[in-house]
């Protein structure tokens, strides 16, 4: 049995930057400082999700670790609770003990808060042949359907009705029967939810067309931990051979590449030399590609250790995101911030979230001088950048705009913060620790 652990899911020390004031507070920013050291890199934000999700496929014991501290991972804990699940965290670990779930119904105030929540479906159609989970819903980047993962899942022989906002699935005869099911789209969410409802299908299910991203080959090795029989994760083609049971499991989550990349981000547009450790350098090639297109070097002093270096200028540069291993989406408004400060004009496109481009308003806020034109943004570089009061939209949003702030001349000032500290644990601190000078302040009441 799992130790009885006397430390629930711990709320986060007041300096964190998980505080639960976080729409109260508003960070600021003194900009022209170089950065310096070794930045730490947390577990994956997007694996820990899925897999603390795939818990639910497991029987025995299961010992996730190196979870990072996060307000997104604290919601899911509270859905797998929800479910009847017992969960006990103790620093980076969370054990999950899913041998029994209580209910298939998981309730729409905490999935509305966490659309990761939506992940819980395939787990849950798996060990419990039903499941009932409210749409996620969309977000400010986008609408976020979820129409690839509803019908994978009807492929798998699931009834699958969406009723007053809520995805009601049940198998007749209660088990899913492996299926050949091809994306129209090669969605992160879809590949995972159908690689993990097809772990305990009766028979071979193939996804064609996968998502290839390294969180989806995380969740595929932390299934394989667990005994499922799964090959091909992280190409096109995913392979999986249903077994009747998941056993216990003690594994250790990839490192976070879109937090490593935000780091990057921050040497570059501080011109300064940063190492970070862990990193898995394949997993941030499209990202370093267009660093050392931009002017910065790269070297690695250890294993797992990556360091950048400023070599002349920063030039301008062409991105479009895709799918992985294309340029990742989750790291365009981080390079955008980057980009305002080129020597020259660059052209970003976003073609995975259509409402993506929300930072440049606050960018421009803060002298870049950015136009958009549907999904494109044509970014003329600026010689720097000035401190400002400026609003956060979304994650990666306030992540471009803290970057932002570290490169101008002058205070900015951030609010929106509870998007920061959805998916960035201790970002504050780790900034500190090379050099930069911020501070979280209560809000000024106007
Ligand atoms: C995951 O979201 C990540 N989130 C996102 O990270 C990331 O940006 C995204 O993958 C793309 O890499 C988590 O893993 C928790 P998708 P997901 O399904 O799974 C369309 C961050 O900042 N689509 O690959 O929701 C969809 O509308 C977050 O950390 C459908 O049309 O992404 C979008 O345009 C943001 N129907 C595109 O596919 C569906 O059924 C990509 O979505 C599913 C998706």
């Amino acid at each position: 049995m799992l130790e009885e652990r006397l430390v629930t899911l711990s709320t986060p020390p007041p300096s964190s930057s998980a505080s639960p004031e976080a729409n109260s507070t508003v960070l600021e920013i003194w900009g022209g400082k170089p950065l310096s050291g070794q930045v730490r890199v947390s577990g994956a934000k997007n694996a820990a999700l899925a897999i603390m999700a795939g818990g639910l496929l497991c029987s025995g014991d299961c010992r996730i670790r190196n979870v990072p501290s996060l307000v997104d991972v604290r919601r899911m804990g509270a859905v797998l609770r929800s479910l009847g699940v017992k969960l006990q965290a103790s620093g980076d670990t969370i054990d999950i003990d899913a041998r029994h779930i209580g209910t298939e119904r998981a309730p729409y105030e905490l999935v509305s808060q966490l659309r990761a929540s939506f992940f819980v479906v395939g787990p849950l159609v798996a060990r419990l042949g039903e499941a009932s989970v409210p749409l996620p819903g969309g977000c400010a980047i986008g609408a976020r359907p979820v129409d690839l993962h509803v019908r994978g899942l009807q492929a798998m022989g699931a009834d699958v009705q969406i009723e007053h906002g809520v995805v009601r699935a049940r198998v007749p005869g209660g088990r899913l029967k492996g299926a050949n099911i091809y994306l129209d789209y090669p969605s992160v969410g879809a590949t995972e939810t159908l690689m993990m409802a097809a772990t305990l299908a009766d028979g071979e299910t193939t996804i064609e067309n996968a998502a290839q991203e390294p969180e989806v080959a995380d969740l595929a090795d932390f299934c394989r931990s667990m005994g499922a029989n799964i090959s091909g994760a992280g190409t096109k083609t995913i392979v999986i051979d249903g077994v009747p049971r998941l056993g216990d499991t003690d594994y250790a989550i990839i490192p976070d590449r879109i937090e490593a990349g935000t780091f990057l981000v921050a040497a570059a547009i501080t011109r300064s030399s940063l190492d970070l450790y862990p990193v898995i350098p394949s997993h941030l090639a499209a990202a370093i590609s267009k660093l050392e297109a931009i002017g910065m070097r790269f070297t690695h002093p250890g294993s797992r250790t990556l360091r950048i270096t400023p070599a002349n200028g920063i030039k301008a540069v062409d991105i479009e995101t895709l799918p992985y291993p294309g340029f990742p989406t989750d790291m365009q408004a981080q390079f955008m911030a980057l980009l305002a400060i080129a020597d020259g004009s660059s052209t970003i496109t976003e073609t995975v979230f259509e409402n993506r481009l929300r930072h440049v308003a606050e960018l421009n806020r803060m002298g870049a001088n950015i136009k958009v034109k549907g999904n494109v943004a044509i970014v003329r570089g600026v010689p720097f950048l000035s401190g400002a009061p400026v609003s956060a939209t979304d994650l990666r949003a306030s992540a471009a705009l803290v970057l932002a702030g570290l490169a101008a001349e002058g205070k900015t000032t951030i609010s929106g913060l509870q998007h920061l500290d959805r998916g960035y644990e201790n970002l504050e601190d780790k900034l500190r620790g090379i050099g930069a000078k911020l501070e979280r302040v209560p809000a000024v009441e106007v």
